[in-house]
C-alpha cells in the first residue's frame, strides 16, 4: 500500500504503480469527470502548438494516447507521432487504440521515463505533455527534458490541470473536485492506491498558472503563453525553443 503523502513525493515507482491500477478505467473516468471536456482541452493544446504537417512531435505521459492521437490528425505522411510513457499498462492500451484506429503507421509508442527521453538534442519540432507533468518527480528538469528535444524554434506545450480565478466559481468546483470527484473515481476504479484523491492533492500542490510559466521560463523557454479554458479549470502553456 502506499499513502496519499507517498504518492504527492512523486517517485517514480509508486507513480507508475499507481497509474497502472487504474489503467483499464482511465479513459473512462476522464470522459465522466471532465463531462466529456477533455477531449476538446487537448484539441485545443494542438491547435496553439504551431504544427506543421510534416512534423515530428513527442507526447510525453501519453498513457493512453488521446493527445498524440489528436496530434497525429495535423500531420500528412510525412509527419510523425512519438507516444512515451512509463507506464506499461497505459501503453498497452495505447497500443490497443492505435491499431484499432489504424494509426500505428503513423505514431509511434514507447516506454519511457519523461525524466531521461532516448532522443538527440533538437530532434521534435513540438514536446508535448497533457496532464503528465503534474505527475512527474522534478518539474523542472522534466521541462528541461521535453526542451532539450526540442529543436530551435519547436514549441514545449504543456497541458495541465490549474485553479480558477473566479471565486463563486471556485467554490462550488472544489466541492466537485475535492468532495465528488474522488468518490466517483474510488467507486469506479477500485484503485487500491486512492488514485482519485491523489487528484486533488497534486493539483493543488501544483505551481499555479503563473509560476508554471516562471518555471518554464527558468527552464531556457521564452515567449511563454497561457491560455486557461473552462473557467481556468485547465491551463495550456506554451513555450518556444529559442
Ligand atoms: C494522468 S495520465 C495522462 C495521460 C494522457 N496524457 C492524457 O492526456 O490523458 C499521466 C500519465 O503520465 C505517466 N507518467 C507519470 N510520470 C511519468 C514519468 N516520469 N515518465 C513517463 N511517464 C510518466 C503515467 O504513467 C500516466 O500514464
Amino acid at each position: 500500500m502506499i499513502t496519499q503523502s507517498e504518492l504527492l513525493t512523486k517517485k517514480g515507482e509508486h507513480i507508475q504503480r499507481m497509474f497502472s491500477s487504474i489503467a483499464g478505467v482511465y479513459d473512462l473516468l476522464n470522459t465522466i469527470l471532465s463531462f466529456n471536456l477533455d477531449k476538446s482541452w487537448r484539441k485545443f493544446a494542438v491547435k496553439v502548438s504551431d504544427v506543421t504537417p510534416n512534423a515530428k512531435i513527442l507526447d510525453v505521459c501519453t498513457g493512453t494516447g488521446d493527445l498524440a492521437i489528436e496530434y497525429s490528425s495535423k500531420l500528412n505522411d510525412h509527419g510523425k507521432v512519438v507516444g512515451s510513457d512509463f507506464c506499461h499498462e497505459m501503453l498497452t492500451l495505447a497500443d490497443k487504440k492505435l491499431r484499432k484506429r489504424n494509426l500505428s503507421n503513423k505514431i509511434n509508442i514507447l516506454r519511457a521515463d519523461t525524466l531521461r527521453l532516448p532522443f538527440h538534442d533538437n530532434y521534435f519540432q513540438v514536446s508535448a505533455v497533457a496532464f503528465g507533468i503534474r505527475n512527474v518527480s522534478d518539474l523542472n528538469a522534466g521541462i528541461r527534458e521535453m526542451a532539450r528535444i526540442t529543436a530551435p524554434g519547436g514549441r514545449v506545450v504543456i497541458l495541465e490541470f490549474s485553479q480558477p480565478t473566479n471565486i463563486i466559481f471556485q467554490k462550488i468546483y472544489y466541492f466537485y473536485f475535492k468532495k465528488i470527484l474522488p468518490l466517483i473515481g474510488k467507486i469506479i476504479s477500485k484503485s487500491r492506491y486512492n488514485a482519485y484523491a491523489y487528484l486533488p492533492s497534486s493539483i493543488l500542490n501544483f505551481p499555479d498558472r503563473h509560476g508554471l510559466k516562471d518555471r518554464m521560463e527558468a527552464c531556457g523557454l521564452v515567449d511563454v503563453k497561457i491560455y486557461a479554458r473552462t473557467l481556468g479549470i485547465v491551463t495550456i502553456h506554451v513555450g518556444k525553443k529559442p
